[in-house]
């Protein structure tokens, strides 16, 4: 097909998305199957850079792939795979890891900010060496977009400049993706601490798509805000309450200017009692379309298959031209 190409990647962490990377990323993932060719993967490698129970890990890939179809991936039009079922992700990224500088990788914010969460020992090779396999998996499908919230924006960076040095280096092999990051919900906060990104590290203002409904309404009405009263986008002095509009305005396609004015006058017990039925309201279907694909574990098992052949024969291509390239 001559539709641009995207892919993009998402880890099989905790058995439930979360409200930023669905508003940061998956939202754009379902938009782009109308208009590019889509290569979508569950980066189970990548979940192994912090320490994992097997049979968790296997379950939590399973989940992450159910979710992605009740968001409505359509593996008809595009390739939902699992990463570890395409072995050219390894192969790619080992060739990538010998073109990054130690302190190219060493300067990558992510790295940093997860081995501060870790003791020295348990920090691995594999975390500081994870954007180079993110590379990998991105230059192995001629990817022309990435859609990404605002946190990967220096690992993006950082492809493009391995797909550049390969290319200068080796000859023009790969194409040099583009970052697809929101305008608009780039970066949702963490809702009992609004300065910090929303993540599934910080459990407590973390809205988990597999909670249940009334659990997360309740996440919304506890979230911080500020002691005035006035609901008014501010992200430098009201960062909770902007937050709050930012979701909304993400989960409602109304922009936070008209939600200013709909919430004129009104408190913020308001805007928290109408976001969380907002919330409940698209979590309640989500999930029983979840368990629908959790319950035929053959068919998903069969839609995970499908899809790694599918991935595996562009990928396999690539890897042959890079590797012959390279001189083995
Ligand atoms: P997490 O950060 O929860 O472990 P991942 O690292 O797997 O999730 O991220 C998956 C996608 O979700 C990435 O594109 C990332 O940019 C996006 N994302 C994660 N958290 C947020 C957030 N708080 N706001 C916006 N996008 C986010
Ligand atoms: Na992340």
């Amino acid at each position: 097909s001559k539709r641009p190409r995207v892919f993009s990647g998402i880890q099989p962490t905790s058995g439930s998305f979360q409200l930023g990377n669905y508003l940061g990323a998956l939202r754009n993932w379902i938009a782009l199957q109308d208009t590019h060719d889509a290569f979508y993967c569950v980066v189970d490698l990548h979940s192994i850079t912090i320490p994992k129970e097997p049979e968790e890990l296997r379950e939590n890939t399973r989940n992450a792939a159910a979710q992605l179809l009740a968001l409505g991936i359509d593996p008809e039009r595009s390739t939902l795979f699992v990463q570890s079922h395409v072995p050219e992700h390894t192969r790619l990224s080992w060739v990538l890891e010998c073109l990054t500088g130690y302190g190219e990788a060493a300067r990558m914010t992510q790295f940093k900010d997860k081995a501060a969460r870790q003791e020295d020992e348990h920090v691995s090779v594999g975390l500081f060496t994870y954007p180079a396999l993110m590379a990998a998996d991105i230059l192995l499908y001629g990817t022309d977009l990435v859609p990404v919230g605002e946190d990967q924006r220096q690992h993006l960076e950082l492809s493009r400049n391995l797909a550049q040095r390969f290319n200068s280096r080796f000859g023009r092999t790969f194409v040099v993706p583009e970052a697809h990051i929101p305008t608009d919900t780039a970066r949702i906060f963490d809702l009992q601490d609004p300065t910090a990104k929303m993540s599934k590290s910080l459990p407590s203002g973390v809205v988990e798509f597999m909670d249940d409904p009334k659990r997360a309404a309740k996440k919304i009405r506890s979230a911080v805000t500020d002691n005035e009263r006035d609901i008014r986008y501010d992200p430098e002095n009201k960062p909770g309450v902007s937050n709050l509009l930012v979701i909304y305005s993400g989960m409602t396609g109304r922009s936070v200017s008209e939600l200013e004015a709909a919430y004129e006058g009104s408190g913020y017990g308001d805007l928290k009692k109408d976001l969380g039925a907002v919330l409940s309201d698209f979590l309640t279907p989500f999930q029983s379309r979840v368990r629908q694909y959790l319950d035929d574990p053959a068919e998903l098992d069969k839609v995970l298959r499908r899809g790694a052949e599918r991935a595996r024969a562009v990928a396999a291509e690539t890897v042959r031209t890079a590797y012959d390239r390279v001189g083995f």
